[in-house]
Formats: C-alpha cells, structure tokens, sequence
C-alpha cells in the first residue's frame, strides 16, 4: 500500500487546488507579473519554465510534503549507494556509475565498479577509433562504411534516438538499427549494405530476446554466404552482460563488450549499449554526453527541491497524474532531430512506472505511471493538437527548443520553430473565450446570427498546463542532461508511487505465450487448450499462408 501519510497528502492537495483555484493558470498570469520567474530554474544555459502548470505556493508546498513522506531524497540517496532498490530482482541500480566522471568509488556488494566501467568505456573507444579511422577493417581489409546496430527496446532505442539527435556531430560511418522481427526490418537494411564493408553490433543484455537473437543469425547469415564463414568475427561485436552465451554465439572475446545487471536495459545508453552512438561521434563527443548526465546528477543529489529540476518535474508529473487526474502526458520537442526522443521515454517511463502493485506487494492506491506519447513540433501541430487545444481530456504538454539551431544559414526556419513553441504553450494557457470570439468575428464583419452560431466552436478553454525546456544548443552535453533529467524525474515518480521503477514483469507473459503459440502458428502443434479467439485467427492464418 502506498504510505498512508502520502495518501492523505493527496487528497488534502486535491481540497488545495479548489479551495486556491489553482488549475485557472490564466487568472494567476494577469495577477502576479513576477509568475514566471517565480516558477522557473535556470541551470547554466538550461531553463526549465513550469510557471504555465496549475501551481501556487500552497500547491508546491503540498507536493514538498508529499516528497517528504514518500522519503523520495532517501530513496534517491539509495539508488546512488548501490542499494539493491530494485527489489524483485535482489539488484542495486547505479545507470549513474557509468557517466560519474568524477571517478568516485560506486561500491557494489562492498566492490567499486569504477575500474570495470572505466575498462569497457577505454575498450569502446579504442574499438570505435579503430573503426572510426580504418585500423580496424572487414576481412577483405576494407574500410567499414556502415554499421548495423541489432538490438530491440533498451538495446535499441537509446542509440537510435541518440544518433539521430546528435546527427550534427555525427562524422564516423553510417549507422543502422534493426529492432523488429519483422523480417522486413532486416531485409531493407541488408538490401542497402556491402557485406565487406559492414559491421554488426549485437546488443542484448541478456542475450536471449528472441527478436535479436533471430536477426543476429540472419546477419551472420548474411557475411558467411558472402564471404566465407572464416569472415564472421571481422564483421560482428556484441554488447551484452552475459558474456558466455555471446562467446557462444561465435564472437571473438576482444569484440565483446560487457556491462552490468545493476543496468536496467532502458537505462543503458550510457554503457557499452552506447557503442554506436560512439562509433558514431566520436569518444570525445560521448564523454560530453556522459558528462552532460553527470552534471543532472550532481544536480539531482545535492540542489534544493524549489530548484532542483528532476525533482519539481517529477512532483509536476505526479500532481498531473494522481491529484489532477491527466491520463497522458505529450513530449513535443521543437527540434526535428528529436524525432525519436518521445519514444525513447515512453519505454523510459511507461516500462518503469506501468506498474500496479507497490514495493510491499499491494495494489497502488490512485495512479501510477500516465501514458506518454509525442511527435516533434511543428509536424504535431498540424495532426494532432487539435485535441491537446480543444478536446475533452486534458493533456499535459512538455516542451523542449533550443535558442540556437544547427544551422546558421537557416536562422529564419529556427525563429519561426522558436515562435511556434512558443505560441503552443501561450494557447494552451491564454485560450479564448466566447467573448473574445465574438469580439474577433465581429472585427472581421462578420454578422451577428452567423457570430452566434459558430463561437461557441472557436472557444479554448486555456488554463491547459504546460512545461518548457530551453537550452542554448543541442551538443552532446546537453542532450545527456536532458535525457538523465527524464530518468530522474521517472524516478522521484516511481518513489512517490512507492512502486519498485526497476523490473518489467509485465512484458513476459506475451513473451511466453509468444514461445508457446510458435509451433501452433508453424502447423506443427493444434491450437486446441488456447481460446477460441486465439485459435480461429491462428486458423485464419494458416488458411491464407502461401
Ligand atoms: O522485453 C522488455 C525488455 O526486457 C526491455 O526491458 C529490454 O530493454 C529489451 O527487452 C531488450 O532486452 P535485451 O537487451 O536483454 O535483449
């Protein structure tokens, strides 16, 4: 059960909020001039504005009490001790030990991890400058032009959106993901690769997800019929902490790169999960991003809650979720390179708080984790935020732009990116009321029955929350705070919730009925003990397969 003190916060929060009209963010603008500086931090170039959300000091100062009796400092200070927090699997979680570039002792079991992590980050980047600069060739002793990086959910989505997000630093050999075990995905990477100047990445913690294992033999596949079984270990190298099931798989031990348990697969770009990333930008560039997170987290340790921006983000999540009851929450980066970023935090948050029981094994009274979806500005704008302005659920929107684009040349484009970020939240807060329209379609001439009619539909409501993040550029830095900002607030969540943020149980049980129904969905086993639904579409299937 969720600690009776936090359930009790919760519901006096909710009596704070009518009683203070918190959620008419509109009135509170036109009444304190000073909001904005009031709700927001500023962390070097990095500004996180959340004056546009529903709160007010006694809202902010529920939360700081809730904070308090869900122990969220202390369960935050645990995490960095190498507690074994995560407690279904006896495992401590320290995704922050691979980016502590301070070097300080991470004692795990009494051991510091520090000079393995060291070892395997000096590993990638001699392996990733010898790929990078041609010393490292495929077995026909040609340079490697493109990489493919196998691998699905942590293993995968942490790379991918990194790489396309850090496209402007990117200036080593091209790079690929294959994910699904749709054959299609692989088959369309292979169509644009030559065997001998490709390498392949397998990257799986546990080195057992069947999606990865599959692709990762048609890829060996692939070399062995082009250039000779002999060639395999020139073109492949693995990620992965279980390091006997990839010598198993044939790669040679100086390919193998390790990490640990005490990595959670969606907290793992950091490790040698970020290989690609590395191979792609540089060993220099990758230590920025290591750098940038360990900034958030020293950040995140040591700021006061008023200014400690993970913190206030994740309270801002929770009072959404469990005081105001907002369902979903929208990522709407205005920079097209973060296409994949919303993604990246659906697993981020949706696999660490989708969960329903609490750390003491009883139902989690209210909410956990919300829905988390999203799109890059301005493409969103033109598809879905008619919803987010005008339809019947509220939806918290969280922003990100930054003051400088890649391209100078193009400086116009980024202003108008810039004023379309803007304008959104401003929208969403300010609305427009019946009188306001009235007032516009009648400036335009428009006559008095046809005014009457068609306002009400050019009503906003406003008083829509919102939250924006400002930087100066998107560089390796600030994107690694960026991302280890979402981790945190994830985290100060899943402590409020009082949920273990750390396993994902709930992705086996498809995972098993998947092995079970294979030889059923191959012909070889009946259908019979599965449901009737299960077995007429299997039937179904296997009338209509070539
Ligand atoms: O099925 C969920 C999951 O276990 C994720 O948590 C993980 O990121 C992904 O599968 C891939 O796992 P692995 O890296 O072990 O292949």
């Amino acid at each position: 059960m969720n600690a009776p003190a936090t359930t009790a916060l919760v519901s006096q929060l909710k009596s704070t909020v009518t009683d203070t009209k918190a959620t008419d963010i509109r009135a509170a603008f036109a009444s304190d001039p000073e909001r904005f500086s009031q709700y927001s931090v500023t962390l070097d170039d990095m500004l996180f504005d959340y004056s546009k959300c529903a709160v007010n000091e006694k809202v902010l100062d529920g939360l700081e009490a809730l904070a308090k009796a869900a122990k969220v400092a202390e369960k935050r200070d645990a995490m960095f001790a190498g507690e074994a927090i995560n407690i279904t699997e006896g495992r401590a979680v320290l995704h922050t030990a691979l980016r502590n570039r301070s070097n300080t002792p991470v004692l795990v079991d009494g051991r510091d991890v520090m000079p393995d992590v060291n070892a395997v980050l000096d590993a990638m980047g001699a392996f990733s400058d010898g790929i990078r600069s041609g010393a490292l060739t495929g077995a026909t002793g040609k340079k490697i032009t493109d990489v493919v990086n196998i691998g699905i959910g942590g293993s995968d989505l942490g790379p991918v959106m990194a790489t396309l997000a850090l496209a402007p630093d990117h200036d080593g050999p091209r790079l690929h993901f294959v994910s699904n075990v749709d054959g299609a995905h692989i088959a369309d990477t292979l169509k644009l690769l030559d065997a001998e100047t490709s390498l392949f990445i397998v990257a799986s913690k546990t080195f057992t997800t069947i999606e990865t294992m599959t692709n990762a033999a048609t890829a060996r596949a692939f070399i062995a019929e082009t250039l000779g079984e002999k060639a395999v270990g020139k073109h492949f190298c693995a990620v992965s902490t279980a390091l006997d099931k990839v010598a198993a798989f044939g790669i040679d031990s100086d390919r193998i790169f390790g990490f640990w348990d005490w990595v959670g697969g969606r907290y793992s770009v950091w490790s040698a999960i970020g290989l690609p990333l590395m191979i792609a930008i540089g060993k220099e560039n990758f230590g920025e991003f290591l750098a940038g997170a360990h900034s958030i987290d020293n950040h995140f340790r040591t700021a006061p809650l008023r200014e400690n921006i993970p913190m206030l983000l994740g309270l801002l999540g929770f009072y959404h979720r469990n005081v105001l009851d907002y369902p979903t929450r929208a990522i709407l980066p205005y920079d097209q390179r973060l296409s994949r970023f919303p993604a990246y935090l659906q697993q981020l948050d949706m696999e660490s708080n989708g969960k329903g029981v609490t750390l003491d094994g009883t139902a989690v009274e209210g909410n956990s984790g919300p829905v988390v979806w999203g799109e890059p500005g301005t493409n969103g704008q033109h598809a879905f935020y008619q919803l987010i302005h005008q339809g019947t659920s509220v939806i918290p929107a969280e922003f990100m732009i930054a003051a400088n684009g890649h391209e100078p040349h193009l400086r116009h484009q980024h202003q108008l990116l810039i004023a379309n970020c803007l304008a959104q939240s401003e929208a969403l807060m300010k609305g427009r009321t019946l009188e306001e329209a009235k007032a516009q379609m009648a400036a335009k001439g428009q006559d008095a029955a046809f005014i009457e009619r068609i306002a009400p539909h050019r009503v906003f409501t406003g008083n829509r929350p919102s939250l924006t993040f400002v930087y100066d550029q998107m560089t390796p830095f600030t994107f690694g705070r960026l991302i280890a900002i979402y981790e945190h607030r994830v985290f100060v969540e899943g402590a409020l919730f009082n949920i273990n943020s750390f396993d994902q149980w709930g992705v086996e049980l498809g995972k098993e009925l998947a092995t079970g129904l294979l030889p059923v969905v191959e012909g070889k086993e009946s259908a019979e003990g599965h449901d009737s639904s299960t077995a007429g579409l299997v039937a179904a299937l296997l009338k209509a397969a070539n």
